[in-house]
């Protein structure tokens, strides 16, 4: 069997928790609730394959559209995860990191985001990223926002401003990019998803509903992303 050179760091758009539950003939958050069982599952397959960073998009800033009853459903089961999955988290040496704009969340939730972070934050496993109330362009606007507010402070001249200095205001400041981006359920877009971020990324979409994705599935997309060259822009070998 060909050897896996696992990538760095896995981003996931997970997809199609409505549609899994709609062809069973069940609520749309039952397919949450499925969603989150694979969530563990993958955790626990990048922990196996040594992925560095997994980044899940959880809960977009465009979510908030969705009906309040499942927007307290996805947050009850966030909750639910942050709680049961701790012990888990210490004994792989997770490390649980947030990107976005909690400051919405339930009270409760934002508590318990804080402290699992504060909790892990001197693990040296897997980093495992959630993105909540994320969107890329909200995220970049902030930092654009911010550096402002430093040339008018006079802490850094204009000129002085790059990208790594820009890098460094947007929420995955600390995280590289990732390496290969998948998106599961047969749609073919970023929806707001790490658009800075995924400038060389690897994408990899396929058909399978994320309840329905498991360690074989992630595996036979670290198979294709071990096939494709990275060209960053240089010539063709
Ligand atoms: C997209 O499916 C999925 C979401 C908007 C939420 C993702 C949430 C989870 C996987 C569960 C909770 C997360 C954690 C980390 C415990 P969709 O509802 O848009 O599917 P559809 O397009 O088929 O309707």
């Amino acid at each position: 069997m060909q050897k896996l050179e696992v990538p760095d760091h896995i981003a996931i758009i997970m997809d199609g928790n409505g549609r899994w539950a709609k062809r069973k003939g069940l609520p749309r958050i039952k397919g949450h609730f499925e969603g989150s069982k694979s969530v563990r599952r993958i955790v626990e397959v990048c922990v196996e394959l040594n992925v560095k960073y997994l980044t899940l998009y959880a809960f977009s800033t465009e979510n908030w559209k969705r009906r309040k009853s499942e927007v307290h459903a996805l947050m009850r089961l966030l909750n639910r995860f942050l709680a049961s999955e701790l012990k888990n988290m210490m004994k792989n040496s997770i490390r649980f990191r947030v990107i976005g704009d909690v400051s919405l969340f339930p009270p409760d939730l934002r508590k318990n985001i804080i402290s699992v972070e504060s909790r892990t934050k001197s693990n040296s496993g897997l980093t495992l990223v959630l993105a909540l109330n994320y969107g890329s362009r909200p995220e970049i606007v902030r930092a654009a926002r911010e550096i402002a507010v430093e040339c008018l402070k006079g802490d850094i001249q204009p000129q002085a401003i790059d990208e790594a200095v820009f890098q460094k205001h947007l929420y995955t400041d600390g995280i590289p990019d990732p390496d290969l981006l998948i998106r599961t359920s047969g749609e073919v877009r970023l929806s707001n998803f790490l658009l800075w971020q995924c400038s060389y990324t690897e994408f990899y979409f396929t058909g399978v509903l994320w309840p329905d994705f498991g360690k074989k599935e992630l595996i036979e997309a670290i198979t294709e992303y071990c096939d494709r060259e990275r060209r960053y822009g240089k010539e063709r070998a």
